[in-house]
């Protein structure tokens, strides 16, 4: 699979992952938001110094990430390579930063381990302290049984990350979304266009996941989850 508009190999720029944000640059966000939200792809977003959809979500796992990581539905591996350039940064140019790996089942390129399905990955049982799922628990049609090996293969102690946006949000997005990386590759039966927060709690618990923290961001419209492996 050829790069593309969605997934086409590069990385958000520093000052869009950025945290706290100065002033000017969220009101420039809100003046921009259905360019940013709906009519732009990421990287055109960011060209016009407005904040991306990726950005936002990028900036909310990455603090989470802690030790080995595996990205599931990595898509261009962006994630990883962003972690990996934090450690690297910060002086922490672990073996764990090294030895974390994104998965997917289409090719995006940036590295990623192309697997057949998320619910049975190639990895020994504890074999990563931190997992994620960043805008793709609904692309999965296996979901119940990826989080379930997500579990297997997550060290005691360790968490899910994971981003989703809700179905009705999801369903209008992907409506008028003519970038988003679906439009790029045939869409499974299963998939739907986003996951309620309630049936989430439901697939994480239903996984073997007793703790899970949810906080939402992108005004409110974005969910962030983090399972914790007892
Ligand atoms: C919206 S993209 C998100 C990509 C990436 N996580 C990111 O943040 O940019 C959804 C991803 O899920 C992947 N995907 C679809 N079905 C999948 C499956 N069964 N297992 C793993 N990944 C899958 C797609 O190939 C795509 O890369």
């Amino acid at each position: 699979m050829k790069p593309n508009i969605t997934h086409d190999g590069t990385l958000p720029p520093d000052w869009a992952l950025a945290r706290r944000k100065g002033a000017l640059q969220r009101a420039w966000d809100l003046v921009g938001a259905p360019l940013r939200m709906v009519l732009l792809p990421d990287t055109q977003s960011e060209k016009l110094h407005l904040t991306s959809l990726r950005a936002e979500r990028y900036a909310a796992v990455l603090p989470q990430l802690k030790g080995r990581v595996l990205d599931v539905g990595a898509g261009d591996n962006a994630l990883i390579r962003l972690y990996q350039q934090m450690q690297r940064r910060s002086g922490k140019d672990d073996d764990a930063a090294r030895k974390s790996v994104g998965v997917d089942v289409v090719d995006w390129g940036g590295d990623t381990l192309k697997i057949a399905s998320s619910d049975s990955l190639p990895f020994e049982a504890g074999s990563f302290d931190t997992i994620c799922f960043i805008a793709c628990i609904n692309h999965i049609p296996e979901r119940d049984g990826a989080l379930k090996e997500a579990y297997r293969v997550l060290k005691p102690g360790g968490s899910v990350v994971a981003t989703m946006i809700g179905r009705l949000i999801g369903d209008i997005g992907h409506a008028i979304w003519w970038y988003s990386e679906d439009k790029h590759r045939d869409v499974a039966e299963g998939e739907v266009m986003g996951i309620d927060s309630t049936e989430m709690l439901r697939l994480f618990n239903q996984a073997g996941f007793r703790r899970v923290s949810v906080k939402r961001f992108v005004y409110g419209m974005n969910y962030l989850f983090v399972a914790t492996r007892e």
